[in-house]
């Protein structure tokens, strides 16, 4: 079955087109990250007009990639939240007249089902059950995969996201937007200089938020405020700043590995997977691939280019739906989207998971 993918939710557009028998054929994305740098964050009607300027050059660029007419296409899916409400229309409606002009099954796809199942899209991935780890500009949630819609929510945060916490400290330490992957930028600087002063840490210790109590919930509101205070008392040179988005990394990152340790041990899990922007952190990576050696447990994550939102995603998650015979009948988009409320794919196609 060859599915067309859309992802709109937000401030990226994607395409991508997948194949239940021969796996991805193609993926493109566009970035609107230049379109909103001025405002320091996403603006939402600009967002939604841009997919609506990108999304059909995309869309046809990708089935050149993949080498397909617009006619072999057996099922088309879409983005239908959780997201901005009016980008997410534009994929959304785009997505169901092309499936009900080739008179194709169109299906919904839930923006985070997208991410979790990721990492399935490389080679060797380790089918459910697992632990994922979701983080993202939106979420941080730890959630036990026991089959493609059989998920169970074990913890979340109680109020910032991960990514949102990078982006908000790197905005106060004076980082262009979009923050997160310049703080990390900027904290693997800090790491070199302290390297070469022989210290194996920033000089700043922050909090590891709650993990000092029971539980998998987060919460990483306090600590852009422990950065800021930090940061007005200090010298205020280049290294202090490097060394200072260090510390809040190192943070962020053990505070995550804690918890997915605890994860695994609590459910019995044998695999870790981990899913969404943040997921491009090198040293979340790394101190998460350190923890899987420890405890013996599969880890894996999606490339670089899956970490962040794209298309392929939204074409995978679809297809594995749409070829269990799942389709959507009705229009309709959910800016918000529990996804507890996900129906189950009990049969899976082959040769889907690696
Ligand atoms: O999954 P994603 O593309 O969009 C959402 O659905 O939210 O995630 C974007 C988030 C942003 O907050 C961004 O700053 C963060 O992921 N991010 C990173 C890195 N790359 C992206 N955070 C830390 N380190 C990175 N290398
Ligand atoms: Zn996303």
């Amino acid at each position: 079955m060859i599915v067309l993918g859309l992802e709109s939710s937000c401030d990226e557009t994607g395409v991508a087109v997948y194949d239940t028998a021969r796996g991805l054929r193609a993926h493109a994305l566009y970035s609107q990250v230049a379109l909103h740098a001025e405002y320091g964050g996403v603006v939402p009607e600009l967002a939604s007009r841009d997919h609506v300027r990108k999304l059909l050059p995309l869309l046809r660029q990708t089935l050149d990639a993949a080498g397909i007419a617009v006619a072999e296409l057996d099922g088309v899916a879409y983005t239908a939240g959780p997201g901005l409400i009016g980008a997410l229309l534009v994929g959304a409606a785009t997505g169901r007249a092309l499936a009900w002009a080739l008179d194709v099954p169109s299906i919904g796809v839930h923006h985070m089902e997208g991410h979790l199942l990721s990492p399935l899209l490389e080679p060797g991935a380790p089918p459910p059950p697992f632990v994922c780890l979701l983080v993202s500009g939106g979420h941080t949630q730890l959630v036990a995969v026991e089959g493609i819609g059989r998920y169970t929510l074990l913890g979340e945060t109680l109020d910032d996201a991960a990514g949102e916490a990078f982006d908000k400290t790197a905005k106060l330490l004076g980082l262009p937007y979009p923050g997160g992957p310049q703080l990390a930028a900027l904290a693997l600087q800090g790491r070199a200089a302290a390297e070469a002063e022989g210290r194996r840490e920033s000089r700043f210790q922050f909090a590891r938020p709650m993990t000092d109590r029971p539980g998998l919930d987060f919460s990483f509101s306090g600590l852009k405020t422990q950065v800021l205070l930090a940061w007005q008392a200090s010298d205020r040179s280049e290294a202090t700043r490097a060394d200072l988005a260090l510390g809040f990394e190192d943070a962020v990152t053990e505070t995550l590995a804690i918890k997915c340790e605890r994860a695994l041990r609590e459910t019995g899990m044998k695999a870790l997977v981990v899913a969404g922007g943040v997921g491009a952190n090198r040293q979340l990576r790394a101190r998460l691939a350190a923890l899987a050696e420890r405890r013996r447990v599969a880890l894996s994550f999606p490339r670089l280019e899956f970490c962040t939102d794209n298309g392929a995603m939204i074409a995978f998650a679809g297809a594995l739906r749409l070829a269990a015979g799942q389709q959507d009948l009705a229009f309709r988009v959910q800016p918000r989207w529990d996804m507890a409320t996900l129906d189950a794919v009990t049969a899976l196609p082959s040769p889907v998971a690696g």
